[in-house]
C-alpha cells in the first residue's frame, strides 16, 4: 500500500509567545508551515492567526501540556490528524525557577525537568528518526548562556539547560554527514516575561547582561541551523562571554554566579 502523502511543518513549542513567536515568525517568512504548540488555547490561536495572515503559509495549532508524556504523545497525533510530518523541530518551551534549591516547593523542580529535559528529549527522540529516514530537516533547540555554568539560586534551570547543550552538540555529531541538522540557540537574558514568572525580573544577572530582542535572536538561530552551526551564541559580546564561560574556573565563576542570579528580595530581608 502506498505511503499517505504528509505535509512538512516546522513544530514550535512554547510558540505563543516570547522566544517562539519570534522563532515561528522566521520560519514562517521562510516558507515553512507551522505546528504551534503551547498550552493556553487563546493565545495559541492568536499567534496562528497572525502569522497565517501576514505569511500565507500554514498554520496548525496543538494545546498541550508538554511537562506530562500524554502532552508530548499529543504532537505526533496532531501531526498525523493534520497530514503532516515534521521537517524541523524547534523544542522552545521551557520554564526558570528562582531561588534556593532546598525551597522549592513539591513538584516544581521535577516539572522544570519534565519541561525543560523529558519533553525536548522524548519530542526529539519521536520526531529526529523521520528526518534521518527522509534525510532532511532539523532539531533546533533552545538553551541558553546559562548552560555554559552552574548557577546557584537557578540550579535546576542551569542545569537543565547544561543538559540541552550537550545532548544538541552530540545529536549534531551523530547525524554528521547526513542532510539532517542538530543545533542549540544559546542566548543571554531576553525581553520576554519568563523573568517575572519567576518573580528574578529585579536579579542582578538582568541588569549585568541587559535584555536582547527576541527577533535578533530567532533570525540569528535559523540563519545557523541553515548554515549547519551547531552551538549559536546570538551578539558578538554575548558570544565572546562564552567562550570564556567554557573555560574560566568554576572556582571563581560559580560564587560570582551566585552573587549575579541571588534573589535580591531574600537579600534585603524582605
Ligand atoms: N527569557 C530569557 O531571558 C531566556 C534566555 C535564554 C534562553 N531562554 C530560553 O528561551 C526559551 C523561550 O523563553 P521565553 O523567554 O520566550 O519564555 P516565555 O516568554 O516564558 O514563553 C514560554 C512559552 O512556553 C509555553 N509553555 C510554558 N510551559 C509550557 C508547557 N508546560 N507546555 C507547553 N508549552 C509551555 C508558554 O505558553 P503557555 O504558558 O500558554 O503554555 C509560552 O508560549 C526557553 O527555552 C528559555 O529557557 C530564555
Amino acid at each position: 500500500m502506498a505511503e499517505r502523502e504528509t505535509a512538512p511543518v516546522t513544530v514550535i513549542t512554547g510558540a505563543s509567545e516570547g522566544l517562539g513567536l519570534a522563532l515561528a515568525r522566521e520560519f514562517a517568512r521562510a516558507g515553512h508551515g507551522l505546528l504551534l504548540v503551547a498550552r493556553g488555547r487563546a493565545a495559541l490561536e492568536a499567534a496562528a492567526g497572525g502569522i497565517a495572515r501576514d505569511t500565507g503559509v500554514r498554520v496548525e495549532i496543538q494545546v498541550a501540556d508538554l511537562a506530562s508524556r500524554k502532552g508530548c504523545a499529543s504532537v505526533v497525533t496532531a501531526l498525523e490528524k493534520h497530514g503532516l510530518h515534521a521537517d524541523y523541530l524547534v523544542n522552545n518551551a521551557a520554564l526558570g525557577l528562582s531561588g534556593p534549591y532546598a525551597e522549592h516547593e513539591g513538584g516544581e523542580v521535577m516539572r522544570l525537568v519534565d519541561l525543560n529535559v523529558r519533553a525536548l528529549s522524548d519530542l526529539t527522540a519521536r520526531l529526529l528518526p523521520g528526518m534521518i529516514a527522509r534525510d532532511r530537516g532539523g532539531v533546533l533547540n533552545v538553551g541558553s548562556m546559562a548552560g555554559f555554568f552552574p548557577g546557584p539560586y537557578q540550579a535546576a534551570y542551569y542545569a537543565s539547560k547544561a543538559y540541552v547543550l550537550s545532548l544538541s552538540e552530540a545529536l549534531a555529531q551523530e547525524v554528521a554527514g547526513t542532510n539532517v541538522r542538530v543545533c542549540v540557540v544559546a542566548p543571554g537574558p531576553l525581553a520576554t516575561r519568563f523573568h517575572a514568572r519567576m518573580g528574578a525580573q529585579r536579579d542582578y544577572y538582568i541588569r549585568f547582561q541587559g535584555l536582547m530582542g527576541v527577533e535578533q535572536v530567532a533570525r540569528s538561530a535559523r540563519a545557523g541551523l541553515v548554515r549547519g552551526r551547531r552551538v549559536i551564541v546570538p551578539g558578538a559580546i554575548n558570544w565572546v562571554s562564552a567562550q570564556f564561560l567554557r573555560v574560566a574556573p568554576h572556582i571563581l565563576l560559580v560564587p560570582f554566579a551566585a552573587w549575579l542570579l541571588r534573589r535580591r528580595e531574600a537579600r534585603r530581608g524582605v
